[in-house]
């Protein structure tokens, strides 16, 4: 019988790959609480309309790439494409705006859109993402940029870009558009067949074509930036001034636009040269009318969502993080001995230091030689003659140094034990 793979465009994390996973995620959990944001769990599902009517219907998102199903109550479910529906649909039900103030949240978890699988990009992948709602400050903008370029510059990525834009309200867009239409029309002939739909559909996604003939017409379209209101202008004019403040280097990009239909003002991407074609780690922007849109009161919010597989594949590039090697590793033999180890494996543990049990009940030499493969620092011995004599063997592996020690001294004591062995475990 033939084995069952995992699905196409879903992957399982394995060590030592897992290690930097686990990297990023308590590295991105310190400086988020640092920044004062509050970790929201959403359910991985959603009712179809939440992301129809949040990402927008017109977006390869919806029309193409969401896993929808009709659950056995008859309602349309969709497995989330992204986080800030959820997000913005939880601030809602939970009335969070009711606490006053500015709500900054921040999630990860696993996202699922049917899209092709290729490196970098997959059907099932992972988020880290933040949300700050309730302020239209250019401040806020400022800083959900900020924080995700220290997060990205403490993981020691280099060799990112941030790309902004500005993508204006409402009435610019409008504005914007009608130009795109009346410069593209001429052209509809020459254009992409996805292109030409957008063309009545959502215009500003032509500028996102990735067809090369698309892409020479794209060259000469009008800007974005000679659409932009005064107000507009003067909300990205000050976005750009307090991230030159901080120090951020960033990219004027008018050709940016985002594959999400809810987006005014900034928006903007952080790209990597390292990652070929899919080369956004960092997507995200302001999304003033969302909110509104989804039925909640009118309330401003700017965020972005990291693409952790990205950042992984980056993390690789750099050197890979190995597995935590044990302190202790116990090695035993008999029934009683046995016994007695899980016992003083248990006591390791709970005094701090990562102890491994010898399971295999195999000939000590041989326990042994897996204790030094597994880089354990020392091998404990528990045979008969321990057991009786209440003594076990401390062998440290690297020095093959060897000592005796009172069971009780871990069993009965095990902070005194961890106070005398903890400085020569952390050299
Ligand atoms: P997005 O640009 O669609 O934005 O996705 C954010 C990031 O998720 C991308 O830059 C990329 O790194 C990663 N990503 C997207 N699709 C895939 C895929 N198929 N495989 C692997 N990685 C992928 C959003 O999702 C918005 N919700 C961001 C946001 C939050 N805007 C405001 N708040």
């Amino acid at each position: 019988m033939s084995s069952i793979q995992a699905s196409r465009g879903t992957r399982d994390i394995l060590a030592p790959e897992i290690y930097d996973w686990q990297h990023l995620e308590a590295l991105a959990r310190r400086i988020l609480a640092q920044a004062a944001y509050t970790e929201i769990r959403t359910p991985s599902f959603e009712a179809t309309e939440l992301f129809a009517r949040g990402i927008g219907e017109t977006t390869d998102i919806v029309g193409k790439e969401m896993y929808t199903f009709v659950d056995k109550g008859d309602r349309s479910l969709t497995l989330r494409p992204e986080g800030t529906a959820g997000a913005v649909r939880a601030f809602i039900e939970h009335k969070l705006f009711a606490q006053g103030g500015v709500q900054r949240l921040w999630y990860t978890g696993a996202m699922f859109r049917y899209e092709r699988p290729q490196a970098g990009r997959q059907r099932q992948f992972h988020q880290l993402g933040v949300e700050v709602l309730g302020s239209k400050d250019p401040r806020a903008d400022a800083e959900v940029i900020a924080i995700a370029s220290d997060f990205l510059t403490e993981l020691g990525l280099t060799d990112l870009v941030v790309d902004l834009n500005s993508v204006g309200n409402a009435e610019d867009r409008l504005a914007y558009r009608g130009a795109l239409v009346d410069y593209f029309t001429p052209y509809e002939a020459e254009l992409d067949a996805d292109s030409r739909d957008r063309l009545t559909r959502n215009p500003l996604r032509i500028l996102d074509s990735k067809d090369k003939r698309t892409q020479e017409i794209v060259q000469a379209a009008p800007s974005i930036l000679d659409y932009l209101g005064a107000e507009s202008q003067k909300h990205f004019e000050r976005v750009r001034s307090l991230l030159q403040d901080l120090g951020i280097a960033f990219r004027l990009n008018p050709r940016l636009v985002r594959g999400l239909d809810y987006y005014t003002h900034t928006a903007f991407e952080i790209q990597s040269t390292l990652l070929g074609a899919q080369s956004a780690v960092c997507g995200g922007g302001r999304y003033d009318r969302l909110v509104a849109e989804l039925g909640g009161a009118d309330t401003p919010a700017v965020g972005w969502a990291i693409g952790l597989e990205r950042l992984v594949l980056l993390l690789q590039k750099l050197s890979q993080r190995t597995a935590p090697t044990a302190d202790f590793y116990l090695v035993s033999r008999g029934e009683l001995a046995e016994a007695k180890a899980l016992f003083v494996a248990q006591s390791l543990r709970r005094a701090g230091f990562i102890t491994e049990l010898d399971l295999s009940g195999a000939k000590f030499d041989k326990q042994l030689k897996r204790a030094s493969s597994a880089g354990a620092k020392a091998a404990l011995i528990l045979g008969e003659s321990e057991v009786a004599s209440g003594q076990l063997q401390l062998k440290w592996l690297a020095t093959g140094e060897q000592q005796a020690i009172a069971l009780t001294d871990i069993t009965a004591n095990p902070e005194t034990f961890r106070q005398t062995f903890s400085q020569r475990f952390s050299s």
